[in-house]
């Protein structure tokens, strides 16, 4: 099975497939689409396509943080609609990115590259993970804080975890609640890990400034309410689309597949 992020690997489909089924190849990082334990219990190896994504990915999420504080798709809504008439000297002005202080939550290989875009940018760099990685932080000049620290001191929050149990609504009601009034959420990681009705009661109340998001909780479903809310852009979970970058995550998980059934080891296992 060549498999993308819209399709759910589980038991049932394994078993559908029969007893030939030896490879479930994800054309994506992120696997929380397949059940790993599901495929260990029939001996089907799961491989997906890391490293190859990880700089487009980057890219993705420094423009919709730029987006978002910049207010651009307010200014593009603006600007089509007929309703801008004149230059004017406060007109659709946000925080300045430049210099200001941004939080990574999930400092692996998509956050770090994040943290290098940031740099160009003379950001503070600031980040929370499970694990502090002093390597990464000499090399990024980027400083580990408690994931409570992170949200109050920020200005931009972006967020690089994979879904997990214990990532499931990590930015939630209270997590919104920490964040400074200037803060920007930027998500391009998998929507369950905020809690996008907490998050549209947030952004309508200007409790933050503003979210960029590529990822939500039912894809291809948005919250109705972020659809309304003008602090807000909203991208349909491009954060891979490169004409290159999907050439290689396609080109990637079919050597998987390939490797697989000449009874080699894939290049990228998830499951050993
Ligand atoms: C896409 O969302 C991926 O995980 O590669």
């Amino acid at each position: 099975i060549l498999s993308t992020v819209t399709e759910r690997v589980d038991a049932e489909l394994m078993d559908a497939a029969g007893e030939d089924l030896k490879v479930v190849a994800n054309m994506a990082v992120g696997y929380d689409n397949i059940d790993l334990d599901a495929a260990g219990e029939r001996d089907v190896v799961v491989t997906n396509t890391p490293e190859v994504l990880n700089e487009t990915t980057a890219d993705t999420a420094f423009m919709l943080l730029l987006a978002a504080a910049r207010r651009l798709g307010e200014a593009e809504r603006l600007l089509r609609s007929g309703g801008w008439d004149a230059w004017g000297p406060m007109q659709l002005t946000g925080p300045d990115v430049w210099g200001k202080k941004l939080g990574v939550l999930g400092f692996g290989r998509i956050g770090q590259a994040v943290a290098r875009r940031a740099r160009g940018f003379d950001m503070e760099v600031l980040y929370h993970d499970q694990y502090r990685n002093e390597e990464a932080e000499q090399e990024l000049g980027a400083r580990y804080l408690d994931l409570n620290e992170l949200l109050g001191t920020c200005d931009f929050i972006s967020v690089h975890t994979p879904l997990s149990d214990e990532t499931h609504h990590l930015i939630g009601a209270t997590e919104l609640d920490r964040m400074k009034p200037e803060t920007v959420l930027v998500n391009t990681s998998r929507g369950p890990v905020v809690d996008e009705a907490s998050l549209a009661d947030a952004l309508a109340e200007d409790r933050i400034f503003a979210a960029g998001l590529d990822v939500y909780e039912e894809e291809p479903e948005v919250h109705p309410r972020l659809l309304e809310l003008e602090n807000v852009v909203l991208a349909p979970h491009i954060g891979s689309a490169s004409v290159e970058t999907r050439d290689k995550m396609a080109a990637l998980a079919a050597e998987n597949i390939v490797a697989v059934l000449s009874g080699e080891e894939p290049k990228t296992p998830v499951n050993g």
